[in-house]
């Protein structure tokens, strides 16, 4: 019987997890596949570099990715590079050659996605990208097949597995430079880690969810992104004090004309749905008023798992099977969750002189902001004395104007970190919440 033939872009830790996963589990494979498999042509960056491949796995290795994507003896191409503007022309490229492509990517259909969906419809070849969200997680199979029809009123996920390491390990005292460098050396953080720690990887998913979810596009700058750079232990201390846990949260919201969308940090109770997500694991929470609410948790880094999902696609697009994206639909009204009412928690790092804490005070009530409670440990360096402190549900917005006000003003030893305290009561099914004016 005919191999079924793949090409592989890139062969970092995912592709060297697809192709060990392949190798060890062939005959399983090939019975789901309908045919035996074979990675037939690996692109690469440097050819010359020697390669570890498993025995019998004899594949042509060059530096050539647009010959793959035109290979005639290429079946399916699996890209695993990552980047933006050279996986589009890729991914294009083989499907305009009548291939199917699969691919991890999540950057590039976040930003090219209708494009390239449109390119894969154009000429009837399928565009997979489970393991591009929340790797080991098939959420995108549970969204286009798995869940009844019906709208989803809530989506509230961790996505990042490298920023939900990192909180866990400042969470015991580790720094943030030693948290990311444990991250980074385990495999889970992007060749670019900026992208996880500013919650844009995160943000990039979220954009594909809401593809499904919402069946429209939504641009890059309609959602709200926040990243954990500025986190640090003490902060973590603090919430352990209040009972709470800090998570890098994406949320989706349907409110009465579309849809708000939003990543970034915020406090969760110890007790609710999310909490005990660790280490690199990510989970969706699905509410909805047909089916009440959903909860899916695996791991969403590392080469293995994310592997495994891109091996679960292969075998889709083997057997003819797997959807791309249908048209988009109408765009909707994209509101900015800044615009939510919430309690926040604010640190800031101030000298230790009269008159600090009524200058704090006096430019929240600028705002008419109003503060719940403050806590001021004493501290040795009388220059960065922290600062902690939790308002009455305010808007994000009203919040940053409010600090904005503080300006350099000599009082501050540092810009205010503030974060939201995430509502855990309102991860209920209520239906769609209206916009805010
Ligand atoms: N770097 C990502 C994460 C894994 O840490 O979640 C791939 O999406």
């Amino acid at each position: 019987m005919d191999h079924y033939r793949l090409g592989l872009l890139g062969y970092g830790t995912v592709g060297q997890g697809v192709v060990e996963l392949l190798a060890r589990t062939q005959d399983e494979c090939a019975a789901r596949a309908g045919r035996p498999l074979a990675v037939t042509r690996i692109a690469v960056g440097d050819p010359t570099r020697p390669r570890s491949l498993p025995d019998g796995c004899a594949p042509r290795i060059d530096g050539d990715p647009l010959a793959l994507c035109h290979d005639p003896d290429i079946d399916l191409v699996v890209e695993l590079v990552g980047g933006v503007e050279r996986p589009r022309e890729w991914i294009r490229a083989a499907l305009e050659a009548g291939k199917d492509v699969v691919t991890a990517n999540k950057a590039v259909l976040a930003t090219h996605g209708e494009e390239l969906f449109t390119v894969a419809r154009e000429h009837g070849k399928l565009l997979l990208f489970e393991a591009s969200v929340a790797a080991a997680i098939p959420i995108l199979q549970v969204l286009q097949q798995g869940l009844p029809a019906g709208p989803i009123d809530r989506l509230t996920g961790i996505l990042n597995g490298t920023s939900n390491r990192i909180l866990g390990r400042l969470e015991q005292g580790m720094s943030f430079a030693d948290a990311l460098a444990e991250a980074q050396a385990d495999g889970f953080a992007e060749s670019d880690p900026t992208l996880d720690l500013s919650g844009w990887d995160a943000g990039h998913k979220l954009a594909l969810l809401t593809r499904l979810v919402v069946g429209t596009s939504v641009s890059l700058d309609q959602i709200r992104v926040e990243g954990i750079e500025r986190i640090e232990p003490i902060d973590l201390a603090f919430g352990e004090r209040h009972h709470w846990k800090l998570k890098s949260l994406a949320e989706l919201r349907r409110t009465e004309g579309g849809v708000s969308l939003g990543v970034g940090p915020a406090w969760i109770d110890a007790e609710s749905e999310l909490a005990t997500v660790h280490d690199e694991y990510n989970a969706v929470l699905l509410e909805s008023e047909t089916f009440g609410t959903l909860v899916l948790q695996g791991k969403g880094a590392g080469g293995l798992p994310t592997a495994g999902s891109v091996v679960a696609d292969i075998l889709r697009a083997a057997r003819g099977e797997g959807s791309t994206p249908a048209v988009a639909g109408e765009p909707v009204e994209i509101c900015d969750p800044g615009l939510d009412s919430a309690r926040h928690y604010v640190r800031f790092r101030a000298k230790d002189r009269p008159g600090v804490l009524a200058r704090i005070a006096g430019a929240l009530a600028e705002e008419d902001v109003s503060i719940a409670s403050v806590e001021q440990p004493e501290a040795t360096d009388p220059d960065r004395v922290p600062v902690h402190l939790v308002t009455h549900p305010v808007p994000t917005i009203t919040l940053d104007a409010a600090l904005s006000r503080l300006g350099p003003n000599g009082i501050l030893s540092e810009e205010p970190l503030r974060i939201r305290i995430a509502d855990t009561n309102v991860l209920r099914v209520k239906g769609p919440t209206p916009c805010p004016a």
